[in-house]
């Protein structure tokens, strides 16, 4: 274990309690997209994102088959804020402020300053550099105003636009772990991804 002195590693804001102080999941502005909080008029969008057998192929998930499951998905994603114990971003489009996807960070602990990140992208919108966009505005917000000083992304080995994602912003695969999700009747291996706060810093995403 590496044992860096807390005060030695400057480590800024209080995850717990800029969370406390935030009265909604905030607004991240970039340059072609935005995150900002998913709302109810989202449900259509959240829909067919997960509808598509495509995004859902290597989510840890059945894929959505009735709108009904995106309201709850939404309603999901409003008490993980009222708990703080997750925020969910909509990647909104910049044009039209469209949700062409969903990033979160979930599993947040305050204490150990770290948290686990997800996120889908709309299967037309691939390969565009979009998620590296969306996904780079959450780190920077994680880091440089949560405060967090780990984060973690855990993906099934075969998912190849994932790693590559966490790759090219500067994660590092940290090990396999075994027959870890079971989904539609099969068990999967998960591989297991890191960013230090440092890491994040030192690379020019
Ligand atoms: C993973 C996902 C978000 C990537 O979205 P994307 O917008 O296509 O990714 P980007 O265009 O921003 O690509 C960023 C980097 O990822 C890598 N990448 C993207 N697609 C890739 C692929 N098919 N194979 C290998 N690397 C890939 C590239 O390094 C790319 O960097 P570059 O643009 O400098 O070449 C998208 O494929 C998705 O929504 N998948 C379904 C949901 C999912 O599986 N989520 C992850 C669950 S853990």
């Amino acid at each position: 274990m590496t044992v860096i002195d807390a005060a030695a590693a400057n480590v800024g804001n209080d995850p717990a309690a800029v969370l406390a102080a935030l009265p909604a999941v905030p607004c991240v502005p970039g340059n072609r997209l935005r995150l900002r909080p998913p709302r109810a008029d989202d449900a259509d969008a959240v829909f067919a994102l997960f509808a598509d057998p495509a995004v859902a192929r290597y989510w840890s998930r059945p894929v959505m088959t009735a709108r009904a499951e995106a309201e709850a998905q939404l309603a999901r994603y409003e008490e993980g804020f009222a708990t703080r114990e997750s925020l969910t971003w909509a990647i909104a489009m910049a044009e039209d402020d469209a949700l062409v996807g969903c990033c979160a960070l979930f599993r947040i602990d305050s204490q150990h300053r770290r948290a686990e990140i997800g996120y889908a992208l709309r299967a037309d919108r691939w390969g565009q550099g979009l998620a590296r966009e969306a996904v780079a505005l959450m780190l920077g917000w994680s880091f440089d105003t949560l405060g967090l000083h780990r984060v973690e992304a855990d993906i099934d080995p075969r998912n190849a636009a994932s790693r590559g994602l966490l790759q090219r912003l500067g994660f590092r695969s940290e090990g396999l772990l075994r027959e870890r999700y079971w989904v539609n009747d099969e068990i999967n291996d998960t591989e297991w991804f890191g960013l230090l706060a440092r890491e994040w810093r030192a690379t020019a995403v």
